[in-house]
Parts: C-alpha cells; sequence; structure tokens
C-alpha cells in the first residue's frame, strides 16, 4: 500500500530510550509513501544518531534553531509550513510540559509553536516510565494538549527498559504508522457503531473434526479497519481465524454459526451498522460426537446427517424492520457465477437495502478483490483493487447512504 503517497511529516524525536523504535518508524513511514524531515532535540541525539535517522529519512536531519543552512535562518518557519503533519516520537514528559506551556527554546518546540495549527496538525507518541505517565503532572498536560487540539496517541502497556512494569511504552512502529494513516482518512463515520463479521465458521463433527471453509476474513477484517478510521466504533465478530485485530477494533472471536449468532445478537443493540462479512456454514452436522469417531477396521464409514444453520443477515434484517433506529444492514455474496442476478435475488431474499457481490474463488484468501454494490435503483461496480482500499469505498458510500436515510 502507499498510504501516506504525497505526504511530507515531519518526525520530531525527544530524549527516551523509545528513540530506537523511531528509526524503524521513520522506514515505514518512508515505506508508505511520505517523505520525512527529521528534527532532534539535544536529548535525543544522546539516544540515537543524527547519521542513523538521516540515514533513513534520505535527509539531513535538523536539531538547532541556529542551523546555518536556511538561507533566512528560520528553520522552525521553512520546516513547519511544508509539513502536513507533525508526529513527535517518542513524546517525553519533559517535551509534553514544554508544549502545554508554549516554550520554544530549541528548535523542535519553537517549530510546534510556530506551526500553522489549522493547517498543520501535532500528533505526539507519549513515551515514558509508568510512574511519570501515572503523575498527575502529566495527567493535567494530556489534558491540556488534547483541548489545545493536540492528537495524543494511546500508550503502551507492559516491560519497561526502567525493568519496571505498566502503562507508558510508546506503541510499537506499526501501531503509530495505523494511526497515522488512519488519521489522514476522512470521517465519515463519527457517531455510529459498527458491528462486523468476518471469516469462515467451524462446525464440529467431533472433539478433534469439523466442517469449515476457505475464507481468510481478509476482506471484513477490512472492512473493520476502514470503519474504524472512518471514527466509527466497531466490533469485529471473528470467526476462526490468525489475523490481527485492526487497531482500535473490539474484537469477539466464534467458532461455529451459532456462537456468530449469539455475539452478534449480544452486540447488536449498540450498533447503527451491521455488516456481514462473514462466509458462514449453511449446515452443521446435526450431532457433534463427544469423542472422536474411531475407525473400527470394518471398512464402515460415519453417517453424518445435517441440519440448516441460522441466517444470522435475515435474522438481524427481520429484527431490525420496524425499530425506530433500525439496524442499517449490509450483505455480501460470494458467487461463482452470474454476479449481479444472484446477488440480486439474495438482497431480497435476506431483506437488506444493501447487497455487496463479489466473485468467491476469486477472493477467498486474496488481498485484492472486485466489489458489485447491489440496491434497489441498480448495481455500481467498485474495480479491483486491494481489500483495504475498497472496504474504504464501501464504508464511505455506506456513510451517504445512512445520512441520506435520515
Ligand atoms: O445465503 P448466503 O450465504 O449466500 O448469504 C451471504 C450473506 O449472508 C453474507 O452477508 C453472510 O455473512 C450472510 N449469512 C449469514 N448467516 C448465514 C449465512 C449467510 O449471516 N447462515
Amino acid at each position: 500500500m502507499n498510504d501516506l503517497a504525497g505526504k511530507h511529516i515531519v518526525l520530531g524525536l525527544t530524549g527516551g530510550i523509545a528513540c530506537y523504535k523511531a528509526a524503524e518508524l521513520c522506514r515505514a513511514l518512508v515505506k508508505e509513501g511520505a517523505t520525512v524531515q527529521v528534527v532532534m532535540t539535544q536529548a535525543a541525539e544522546q539516544f540515537i544518531t543524527p547519521v542513523t535517522m538521516q540515514a533513513l529519512s534520505n535527509r539531513t536531519v535538523y536539531g538547532s534553531q541556529w542551523d546555518a543552512r536556511e538561507p533566512n535562518n528560520m528553520p522552525h518557519i521553512n520546516l513547519s509550513r511544508e509539513a502536513d503533519a507533525i508526529l513527535l516520537a517518542p513524546c517525553s514528559a519533559d517535551f509534553m510540559a514544554k508544549l502545554v506551556q508554549g516554550r520554544a527554546d530549541d528548535l523542535l518546540s519553537l517549530m510546534c509553536l510556530a506551526r500553522p495549527m489549522d493547517t498543520v496538525p501535532l500528533l505526539i507518541a507519549p513515551a515514558m516510565n509508568r510512574e511519570m505517565w501515572a503523575h498527575p503532572a502529566t495527567r493535567r498536560n494530556v489534558a491540556q494538549l488534547v483541548s489545545d487540539g493536540t492528537t495524543v496517541f494511546d500508550v503502551g502497556t507492559g516491560d519497561q527498559a526502567c525493568g519496571e512494569t505498566g502503562d507508558g511504552r510508546m506503541l510499537e512502529p506499526n501501531e503509530l504508522l495505523d494511526d497515522l494513516i488512519a488519521f489522514f482518512q476522512p470521517k465519515t463515520m463519527l457517531g455510529q457503531h459498527v458491528l462486523v463479521t468476518a471469516g469462515p465458521t467451524y462446525e464440529a463433527i467431533d472433539p478433534v473434526r469439523g466442517i469449515t471453509n476457505l475464507s481468510s476474513g481478509k476482506m471484513g477484517f477490512a472492512i473493520a479497519r476502514a470503519a474504524r478510521e472512518a471514527g466509527a466504533q466497531v466490533t469485529l465478530v471473528a470467526g476462526p481465524v490468525s489475523l490481527a485485530t485492526p487497531r482500535g477494533v473490539h474484537r469477539v472471536d466464534v467458532r461455529s454459526a451459532r456462537d456468530m449468532l449469539h455475539a452478534v445478537q449480544e452486540k447488536a443493540a449498540a450498533a447503527t451498522v451491521f455488516i456481514a462479512t462473514a462466509a458462514v456454514a449453511d449446515w452443521r452436522p446435526a450431532h457433534a460426537a463427544d469423542q472422536k469417531i474411531k475407525k473400527d477396521g470394518s471398512g464402515a464409514t460415519p453417517q453424518l446427517s445435517f441440519v440448516e444453520n441460522p441466517d444470522i443477515l435475515a435474522a438481524m434484517a427481520q429484527s431490525s424492520r420496524g425499530q425506530s433506529r433500525a439496524l442499517y444492514c449490509v450483505g455480501f455474496a460470494a458467487e461463482s457465477e452470474d454476479l449481479l442476478a444472484n446477488a440480486q435475488a439474495k438482497r431480497l431474499r435476506k431483506g437488506v437495502p444493501l447487497l455487496v457481490g463479489n466473485i468467491g474463488p476469486a477472493t477467498f484468501g486474496q488481498d485484492d478483490n472486485a466489489l458489485l454494490l447491489v440496491d434497489e435503483s441498480g448495481a455500481r461496480e467498485l474495480a479491483r483493487d486491494s481489500k483495504l482500499s475498497l472496504a474504504r469505498k464501501l464504508i464511505a458510500d455506506t456513510a451517504t447512504r445512512m445520512s441520506a436515510r435520515g
């Protein structure tokens, strides 16, 4: 992906052991298409050298407001005017206090104060010992920074370089990258709560065997991520897949179709949108054996009989019909042929306003897909693209439909 293509990021480093993660972050930003200008405080230079950051960003690093490289001798003005965002990672407790007070006695703090606030957002990734993070002074500073319009990223929890364990670690570079990418996405889903199902289900035959399908869960996970990026609260009910949970998404793991139905029913009360991407097994074995079914040497094979699983999407669409705050339901259809006709028929059968068709064998397990959006007035194609790009388009489209509905 090139989610930061065309973006110019000023990456500020302040004094903290998490500076070692800033090297990886810088590389990740560049890989994602951004240009990166590194600015370091003197304290940061005690932890990592400007040489390392120069090599990774492919630009000379700035550290002093007296840097004579700038013809007007005003690096704090020149560097901040070019930026799409200033990201401080790591941001120390001391530097947060400086920002709160509006002090400007080194290039980085001077640049943060001098930036045009309306066009150059300031984002900070705090990093400090857990006692420092919990201290009332830091709590006050975080609250003040937020009310001044600064985006304060979360901190991580776990082992700290000082040997203690708790809150205050800087987020990992990949987490910060995802948070920065999300920051730039349009917030079309603010105030919405999106419930997504994803992946296959697993229907037990006995304690060690079962029936499942080839759904990878990638499309549903991409939709959950895109909805979160758009500002929604997101709950993801996932069948058995080994994908990482998207940042900020609440995940509930389930196995069978019936588990999935129960989880969805429990979470639906708070939701405003339901997007059913899961490839739910249509049938399950009528009886799951308590013990492993054994071969007895006679050549006899077990006789399996099946019962139909509940249709989660149809059930949710039906129960929300006529309610004052109706859940907006979006279904998916994985077909092997005749996508338009099958998707139209499925939309009516499921009783949903929007049904998204895709070709099953061409999408299962892949990182890209093509979608056909079918509603009461016709069909619109979203051409082949990465699942994440398609998910963002689908979320934006759904947001528009919801606001048109009023
Ligand atoms: O009937 P079919 O499985 O083709 O329908 C696909 C759509 O219905 C998907 O949105 C899928 O998540 C949903 N579905 C469901 N529960 C089922 C079967 C399908 O929610 N038992």
